[in-house]
């Protein structure tokens, strides 16, 4: 290797350590350490970093949760993927939220067996018993009441998660007993 040739691997090098020095300081000052760590973690048994995206997405939604323009793109470039990259797998992934949602998400399913099963009559009993439409949050913030893909219980439809339970079977009784709706309309 002659001299030249040297100094520009170096100063490739230096220019490599400073971008990763100036992605850290970034990183940092948007996602805090235990989500950091959390993510490392999940890098540090996977074969590339963008391996862990979906992981990483949830984990800075459990922390905050939803995930902004700001984390996401610190997110991408902390994970060496573009912002549109990270953010078509976000999109695409309906459990992770990229605006803000109340304290639990209601998400009803609208697939083809939970639509054959009542989906349209469930989701106008949701929004008049808690006075919210699809994509919208509770005015005591409690809920937000969001359609969903199949949740994977299609023998048990009509099918709603909220928060993380699943719930089987719906109809409108059972779902104001799960929303401890008390004395609401019916239908
Ligand atoms: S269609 Fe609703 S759970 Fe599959």
């Amino acid at each position: 290797m002659n001299q030249s040739t040297k100094t520009n691997s170096t100063k490739k090098e230096s220019t490599e350590n400073d971008n990763s020095q100036a992605n850290a300081r970034t990183i940092s000052s948007i996602l805090t350490a235990p989500e950091l760590a959390e993510i490392d973690h999940e890098i540090s048994h996977a074969p590339t970093r963008s391996a862990v995206a979906i992981d990483a997405l949830k984990i800075v939604q459990k922390h905050h949760g939803w995930v902004s323009d700001e984390s996401l793109s610190g997110l991408a470039d902390y994970l060496d993927m573009s912002t549109a990259e990270l953010d078509g797998i976000a999109t695409f992934y309906s459990l992770i939220y990229r605006k803000p949602v109340g304290e639990k998400v209601i998400s009803l399913c609208n697939s083809v067996t939970c639509w054959i099963k009542g989906y349209a009559q469930l989701e106008k009993h949701i929004s008049r018993q808690l006075g919210v439409g699809l994509g919208e949050t509770t005015t005591d913030n409690r809920y937000t009441f969001l359609p969903a893909p199949c949740l994977g219980a299609c023998d048990r439809a009509p099918v709603m998660m909220v928060g993380e339970e699943t719930h089987l079977d719906l109809t409108p009784e059972k779902i104001n007993q799960i929303l401890e709706i008390k004395g609401g309309q019916q239908g």
